[in-house]
């Protein structure tokens, strides 16, 4: 999809989208007025946030398709009401097959306009978002090209030629993250998501090195190779860097995705409705790569070393088993008591490699880790654990602004004494109650007390129906909060 800045000269067959404010229901056009005073006296549009009508008027001889969007109130403006409003805009285009959108935005002083047209940018990618590559007689696509413009302002600016290419490289980020974790595990496996990671290093900037099962071994990666031995695919761990701030090159930001390309649960086996989607359990993996591709290609200055230990959770003579004592890389022991409670085990050698190796001084650990987040927080609000109140505050001022929500889960003292083991120092599995603040606290034993945010993406990373700005499989969350977190650290 193609999205530009541009004055109006709408032509036949194109698609005019007005934004309208529900305090300010007036147009400049008087045959437009007319249809909004109309649509309004029969209450089909009240210009309610995402309130949405459309019309058609007879323009030259032509039919000029009209969408009125609603916004709310003015006062209340924010960019994601431009984002949700301008996916459904863009859904309805799509819907009615035509080649051409202008999307209309308004004139106010509630939000800049570089604000608004990045975000229409990016709403617009992901609501043009589909994952048919498998379907053998998909139709053909129907390729959008979005105009946007505001009256007034004819001319784009630099700043808004620069506001669309960030809100395209941002959507671009996000849609990589979907589509590795829509692809499915027979195809994406440890060396093919190494491989992807390979080519957005070279298209955005940044340098990956990818180490087999030798040098895994080699690091005394014993938490990662247990979970990956029985797989006939070999393990690998995927190492991205980029340097965009060599004045400051002790500062060092780690992003530590997990990267089970599938999750059987190994001998504590998933019945097949909980193993159908586990082609997802790579969801932090993809968000890792897609939010380096942004960060990289935006240049940011900052730096950033992600750090993926990829590997499938499989049954075999080779396997690991419930009972098994294994170690770590940081040399901690730990009793295996549930072969599915595998992603902490990969993750926390990821995390020790990165501090240790890769000098990171802070981490940020993102995965799909228990179902138990699901359930407390749902599918739209990923749960944080976290030793360091800034850092957080942190993510949650980011996220404000991208509209992804995140909620803090304690990590008292208690809930520390369960991840203990009686025979080893840790244990990976211990029941049911408070399952994502154990399994997190599990992956903070090895943080070293440096700033730390854990994110259990599990119910966040794929969405079981459509939304907004998603369909149905991987969401590309999220992307969007990493990036805007690393942005504003960028100076
Ligand atoms: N990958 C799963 C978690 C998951 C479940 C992600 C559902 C997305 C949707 C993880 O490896 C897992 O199996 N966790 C177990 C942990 C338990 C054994 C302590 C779980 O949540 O049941
Ligand atoms: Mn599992
Ligand atoms: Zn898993």
């Amino acid at each position: 999809m193609k999205v530009s800045y541009r004055s109006f000269t709408c032509s036949q067959g194109d698609i005019k989208v007005i934004y309208l404010f529900e305090d300010n229901l007036t147009f400049s056009k008087e045959e437009v007025n007319k249809h909004i005073v109309l649509a309004n006296g029969r209450n089909l549009f009240n210009g309610k946030k995402g309130d949405l009508y459309t019309f058609t008027l007879d323009v030259n001889e032509t039919i000029q398709t009209i969408i009125l969007l609603g916004l709310g109130k003015e006062e209340d403006l924010t960019v994601d009401t431009i984002r949700k409003v301008t996916a459904k805009a863009i859904r309805k285009a799509n819907e009615l097959k035509v080649s051409t959108v202008f999307l209309r935005l308004p004139k106010t002083e509630v939000l800049q306009i570089e604000e608004m047209v990045k975000n229409a940018t990016i709403a617009a990618q992901l609501a043009g978002y589909k994952f048919d590559r498998y379907k053998t007689n998909s139709k053909e696509e129907n390729d959008l090209t979005v105009s946007i413009a505001r009256c007034g302002l004819k001319e784009a600016t630099p700043e808004i030629v620069s506001a669309i290419e960030e809100g395209n490289e941002v959507a671009k980020g996000i849609i990589l993250a979907r589509d590795l974790v829509n692809e499915p595990a027979n195809v994406l496996y440890p060396e093919t998501l190494a491989e992807e990671a390979v080519k957005a290093g070279k298209q955005n900037g940044f340098e990956v090195e990818v180490h087999g099962v030798e040098k895994i071994k080699e690091l005394k990666m014993e938490a990662f190779y247990s979970v990956a031995k029985a797989s006939e695919k070999e393990p690998k761990l995927i190492v991205m860097r980029y340097f965009g701030n060599p004045e400051q090159k002790g500062e060092i930001l780690g992003l530590v995705g997990k990267g089970l390309t599938y999750d059987s649960g190994g001998y504590s086996i998933k019945p097949t409705s909980g193993m159908v989607d586990m082609k997802s359990d790579m969801g932090g993996a993809a968000s890792v790569i897609g939010a380096m591709s942004i960060i990289a290609n935006r240049q940011l200055k900052v730096n950033v070393v992600a750090v993926v230990a990829a590997c499938e959770n499989m049954i075999s003579g080779g396997a690991y088993k419930p009972g098994d004592i294994i170690g770590s890389m940081a040399g901690k022991t730990i009793e295996i008591r549930n072969t599915d409670a595998e992603g902490r085990l990969t993750l926390v050698d990821a995390v020790n490699y990165v501090i240790e190796k890769e000098n990171a001084n802070e981490v940020i650990d993102l995965a799909t880790l228990t179902g138990a987040a699901l359930v407390a927080l749902g599918d739209t609000t990923t749960a944080v654990v976290t030793n360091n109140d800034k850092f957080y505050g942190e993510l949650k001022e980011a996220s404000a602004y991208t509209g992804e929500k995140f909620w803090q889960l304690p990590s008292f003292d208690e809930y520390k004494e369960m991840v203990k083991s009686e025979i080893a120092d840790l244990n990976n599995s211990p029941g049911r109650n408070a399952g994502t603040i154990t399994a997190g606290l599990f992956i903070g034993e090895f943080v070293q007390n440096k700033p730390w945010l854990h994110l259990d993406i599990a119910g966040t990373a794929w969405a079981d129906k459509k939304t907004d700005l998603t369909v149905k499989g991987g969401t590309g969350a999220p992307v969007h909060t990493l990036y805007e977190l690393v942005k504003r650290r960028s100076k």
